[in-house]
């Protein structure tokens, strides 16, 4: 049974937080992850990454091959080592509890970077059992392949390598937004035509509802927003706000401390049409929304922060990877190789120098 709500925060009980995909795997560098792309060195340098190494590790989300093995951690720029420059530093392996793990046939879980004993240089024999800034500081790519004596298999073709994943942040997510609560950095307001875009029911449909994050503010509207307003369903029978249903499509979350789930879009806020949750988006509900005037509305006339569809917006545009002998390009849904006349673009031009770099 679906129970109405009133539509501004009442503290109901927090929500069962679905568990989430870690930030960062590790994989074949022959095998993106779905939902994965290639990690930089930045992103090993991150804060992030330092939080889930030292809570969890990394874990392997597909095994080591039978073949040629080349236990070195790579990233986008290529092989991962850690000096203080780049003719005096040590290549990174993955190592489980103190020891080397880069065994055919294995999938390790927790696993750290450490230094083989037998490898020469600076480090020599070290493990990184817990990470520190400092350490992340000297964490560089050489550009060369690593050759001799641990590392012969890493210039054969088709050597199994060690690749360290990040999470693609979720296309759209719902995000409690107004004063004191601004949008997130990667992401702007969505509008209605987003809301009612192929790619957002495509987006839905896939994952089973859209994410929604950080919901730790003891006041806010549960009613949807867009950039043009609320966003109520069937409007033209009397307005049907929507609001977010759980996954069992029978509680109205409303509450705190429900980061990070994904939820289901409904109408749950009073309206004729109110109680009907939408398992799928698809034309027969897009056609039915629109946008309605907070004046008319005496719901949320206390709070001005609302539960909010945000739409990703930072995708680095151009990255520059290693790609050849054991270095795959990313998934061309990801990234293509761009041609000269990209690199000459006024596009190229312009990202370049708001980026710096
Ligand atoms: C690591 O976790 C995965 C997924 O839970 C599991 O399939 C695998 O067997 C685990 N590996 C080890 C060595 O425990
Ligand atoms: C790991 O390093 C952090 C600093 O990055 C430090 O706060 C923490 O105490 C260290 N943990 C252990 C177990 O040494
Ligand atoms: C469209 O979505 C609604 C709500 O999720 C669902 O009830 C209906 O079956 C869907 N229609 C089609 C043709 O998939
Ligand atoms: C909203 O208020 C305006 C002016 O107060 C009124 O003309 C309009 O009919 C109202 N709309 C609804 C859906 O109640
Ligand atoms: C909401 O916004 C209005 C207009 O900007 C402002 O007057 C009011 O004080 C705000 N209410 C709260 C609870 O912040």
């Amino acid at each position: 049974m679906i129970k109405t709500s009133i539509a501004v925060l009442l503290a109901v009980a927090a929500g069962t937080a679905v568990a989430q995909q870690p930030e960062f795997v590790a994989g074949m560098l022959s095998t993106v992850p779905s939902g994965y792309a290639l990690a930089s060195l930045a992103d090993l340098q991150s804060a992030d990454f330092l939080n889930q190494y030292n809570s969890v590790g990394i874990n392997y989300v597909q095994p080591f091959d039978a073949g040629a093995l080349c236990c070195v951690v790579s990233v986008q720029e290529g092989f991962a080592s850690i000096g203080p420059s780049n003719s005096f530093s040590n290549y990174l392996q993955p190592f489980h509890n103190g020891v080397g793990a880069c065994t055919s046939n294995t999938q390790p879980n927790g696993t750290t970077f450490g230094i083989p004993s037998f490898a020469p240089g600076p480090y020599e024999g070290m493990w990184i059992s817990n990470l520190t800034s400092k350490e992340q500081a000297g964490f560089r790519v050489t550009g060369l392949t690593p050759s001799g004596a641990n590392f012969n298999e890493c210039g054969l073709s088709g050597a199994a390598t060690t690749a360290i994943y990040r999470m693609i942040p979720p296309k759209y997510i719902v995000q409690i937004v107004g004063p004191g609560f601004p949008v997130p950095s990667g992401y702007a307001v969505a509008t209605l035509a987003d809301l009612l875009s192929v790619d957002f029911q495509t987006s839905y449909n896939t994952a089973g509802g859209v994410v929604m994050t950080a919901s730790d503010t003891a006041s806010y509207c549960c009613i949807l927003e867009v950039s043009e307003g609320w966003v109520g369903y069937n409007d033209a029978a009397g307005v049907s706000p929507l609001g977010l249903f759980s996954e069992s499509m029978e509680d109205v979350l409303c509450g705190v401390g429900q980061d990070r789930q994904l939820v289901y879009i409904g109408t749950s806020f009073d309206g004729p049409n109110t109680g009907t949750v939408f398992s799928t988006f698809n034309v027969s509900v897009t056609s039915l929304l629109g946008t309605f005037n907070h004046q008319n509305f005496t719901f949320c006339s206390t709070v001005n922060a609302s539960q909010t569809l945000l739409k990703r917006v930072s995708t680095s545009k151009y990255i520059v990877q290693v790609v050849g002998t054991n270095y795959p390009a990313p998934p061309t849904s990801q990234y293509t190789v761009a041609s000269i006349a990209d690199v000459q673009s006024q596009d190229f031009l312009d990202f370049y120098n708001t980026n710096g770099g």
